[in-house]
């Protein structure tokens, strides 16, 4: 068995994307098991610069095998976006499937992310306004749509006109606002339907022909284990499972059908969007970070907060995903300084704590606790080996896979394919 579940150590935006890219030259099939276009996942090959939201990152490979699963929140207009975008550079999508089970974003998702988001003035989330939550709430709520509602246009229509009536009931009376035409959503539907129908599928049992065949299968994760609902720093997070448990109930696969899972984590910490941060700097040497990590959000374009390397955070995310490795990412980005911190623990209220805290004001008051390794200053996007690293990079990477006791697979330095090393191989 050949399968690999990636996700995201920290807040999201580790380099899940990249990542993905280039274990998928090894892979046959490429997995998204949660999220929605909240994602964004870029990857940089041969000059070009491709951002997905809904479309697994393998897709720039020819033939290989691309699903979005179940558990996916699948905003229509917006998928047929990506993947005309994606024919238009010559991006092959005959192997697009989709799962007929994945919950459907609709227009007024959408706008209740919004009028949500603006009711909660100071406590906002900042989510990314792409619907994320409402749908999720949907689903829980056995209201949602889904993608093999989209098949049959009567049964499209009966449902939604039930499901409209009570949305229009609550946006016209607690919101104020316009009802939305049960006629223009089902039209517009209707034209996704039959651009996406050729790609709809059980996903469940192909993966599973697939598994049984001996491919190799690699979920990407979207997000990042503290934006996960369960795990994350609550209610600070997205709506679904981004950590590795949620590759199962994401795509209808079992727990046993899973061999390894990689962590992706940055070399240092980022966040967008509201909420706890507790190895957050600011200043000039965020700023300094931000600058040459380009740390601004693929999705939103939002600054990223910026932080040091969090192993209260990693030890976390080691825990709730059973990490089998890690992959360091933009270890370029620290190069030129003096020193380096990595927070090992936190303080709260003079006590030494070694875990993340449930409760949001216990976080909220956590100092980090700072160790500080020598920085290095040579460039290392050039650096073909990793023992060709300066020592003290070395002794950085070592110094994380020691404190957390998981191997670190891959180290990368640049957006680039080329620009990553392999210290164990995953497939
Ligand atoms: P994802 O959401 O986890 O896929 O990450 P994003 O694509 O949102 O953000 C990661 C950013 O870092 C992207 O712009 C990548 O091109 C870039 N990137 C990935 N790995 C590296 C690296 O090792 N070094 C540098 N400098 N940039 C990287
Ligand atoms: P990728 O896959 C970083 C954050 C939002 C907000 C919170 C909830 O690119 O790593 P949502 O719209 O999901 O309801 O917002 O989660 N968030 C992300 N942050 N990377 C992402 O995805 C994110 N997706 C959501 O900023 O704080
Ligand atoms: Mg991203």
């Amino acid at each position: 068995m050949s399968t690999v579940v990636l996700i995201g150590a920290q807040w999201g935006d580790e380099g899940k994307g990249k990542v993905t890219d280039f274990l998928a030259e090894k892979a046959d099939v490429v997995v998204r098991y949660q999220g929605g276009t909240n994602a964004g996942h870029t990857l940089n090959v041969a000059d070009k610069v491709f951002k997905l939201h809904l479309i697994p990152s393998g897709i720039l490979y020819p033939g290989k095998t691309c699903v979005i699963g179940n558990g996916v929140v699948l905003d229509p207009a917006a998928l047929v976006k990506e993947m005309v975008g994606l024919q238009e550079r010559n991006i092959d999508l005959a192997q697009l499937r989709i799962s007929d089970r994945a919950h459907l974003v609709m227009p007024y998702h959408k706008l209740l992310d919004e009028l949500d988001e603006k009711q909660r003035k100071e406590g906002k989330i900042g989510t990314t306004l792409r619907g994320i939550g409402p749908a999720y709430m949907d689903k829980v709520n056995r209201v949602g749509m889904r993608v093999a509602d989209l098949l049959d246009e009567l049964e499209l229509r009966e449902k939604l006109s039930a499901i409209l009536e009570a949305k229009n009931m609550f946006l016209t009376k607690v919101y104020g606002e316009q009802p939305f035409s049960l006629e223009r959503i089902v039209g517009e539907l209707r034209q996704y339907a039959e651009i996406l129908r050729p790609y709809i599928t059980d996903t469940s049992v192909l993966l599973e022909v697939l598994i049984l065949q001996n491919k190799k299968v690699l979920f990407e994760g979207a997000q990042g284990t503290m934006l996960d609902l369960d795990h994350g720093t609550y209610p600070y997070v997205t709506s679904s499972s981004p950590t590795a448990g949620g590759a199962c109930c994401g795509t209808g696969i079992g727990p046993l059908r899973i061999k390894h899972v990689v962590g992706v984590a940055k070399a240092y910490t980022t966040r967008v969007g509201d909420g706890p941060f507790p190895s957050e700097i600011t200043g000039a040497m965020a700023e300094r970070i931000r600058e040459i990590g380009r740390e601004y959000g693929t999705t939103t374009g939002r600054p990223r907060r910026i932080g040091w390397l969090d192993i209260v955070v990693l030890r976390h995310a080691c825990r709730v995903n059973g990490l089998s490795f890690l992959a360091l990412t933009l270890l370029d980005v620290l190069a030129g300084l003096e020193t380096v911190k990595i927070c090992t623990g936190y303080r709260l209220r003079g006590e030494l704590i070694a875990h993340v805290p449930a409760s949001l004001h216990a976080l909220d008051s956590c100092e980090p606790v700072f160790e500080e390794l020598p920085g290095w200053q040579e460039d290392l996007s050039g650096v073909e080996q990793f023992e060709d690293f300066p020592e003290t990079a070395k002794a950085y990477v070592r110094r994380i896979a020691r404190l957390l006791g998981v191997p670190v697979a891959l180290v990368s330095v640049g957006p680039e394919r080329l620009q990553t090393k392999v210290l164990h191989e995953i497939f």
